[in-house]
């Protein structure tokens, strides 16, 4: 559950400063960030909901949008709130938090593959009933596996994957191995 978990490891010194993090995450993150501008309307603004956004790392590399960040974690909110002033950011949790707004892309860095299995698909599901086009990273492996340590870091299934993603009315668009990080690649879906 949620409230049982400690997401402080994402406010040590290193993960605070976005050229040198503990996990390396700024290629990573620029490497996303160059998926989703891919999926940006041409002639306006991109309208972009992150899920679990943490401090805001994904953000510079998204070049200009509206944008809204959403976090269960309150100190990572209140971060990315002092950082990104011309944003938008809520503190909520992925099962429940909703709003009235709509959105063309929305996405998750490295959030899906910390739920557990027994929802692991009702939270990608929700994730992308907020948009016409998601981008996000998930670990896949043959098996569908829990590591079961600190947090759920949960491996899934290609085919669990892809029952999640048709289940939400998408089709899978692209998948990208970046960073020549091929464990977590970034999936691009879209609206049938
Ligand atoms: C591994 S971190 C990734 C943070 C950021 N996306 C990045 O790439 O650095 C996972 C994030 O998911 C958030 N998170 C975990 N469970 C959540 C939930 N149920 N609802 C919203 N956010 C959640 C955590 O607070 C954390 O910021």
């Amino acid at each position: 559950m949620i409230d049982k978990v400690d997401y402080s490891v994402w406010l040590t010194k290193d993960r605070l400063t976005i050229e040198d993090n503990l996990w390396s995450n700024a290629q990573y993150h620029a490497d996303f960030g160059a998926q989703v501008r891919a999926q940006y309307p041409v002639d306006r603004l991109a309208r972009v909901l992150e899920f679990g956004c943490g401090p805001g790392w994904l953000i510079p590399h998204l070049g200009e949008v509206e944008y809204h960040g959403v976090d269960a974690n309150v100190q990572c909110i209140e971060l990315a709130k002092s950082r990104y002033l011309d944003q938008q950011f809520s503190v909520g949790d992925i099962r429940t938090w909703s709003a009235e707004s709509e959105w063309d892309i929305v996405c998750a860095v490295a959030t899906t593959k910390h739920f557990a299995l027994h929802e692991w698909s009702a939270i990608v599901k929700r994730i992308l009933s907020f948009a016409p086009v998601a981008v996000f990273s998930q670990p896949i492996g043959l098996v569908n596996f829990d590591t079961g340590v600190e947090f759920p870091h949960v491996f899934v299934k290609e085919t669990t994957c892809l029952a999640a993603i048709a289940d939400a009315g998408h089709t899978l668009i692209l998948v990208a191995c970046i960073s020549g990080n091929e464990i977590e690649p970034i999936i691009t879906t879209a609206k049938l």
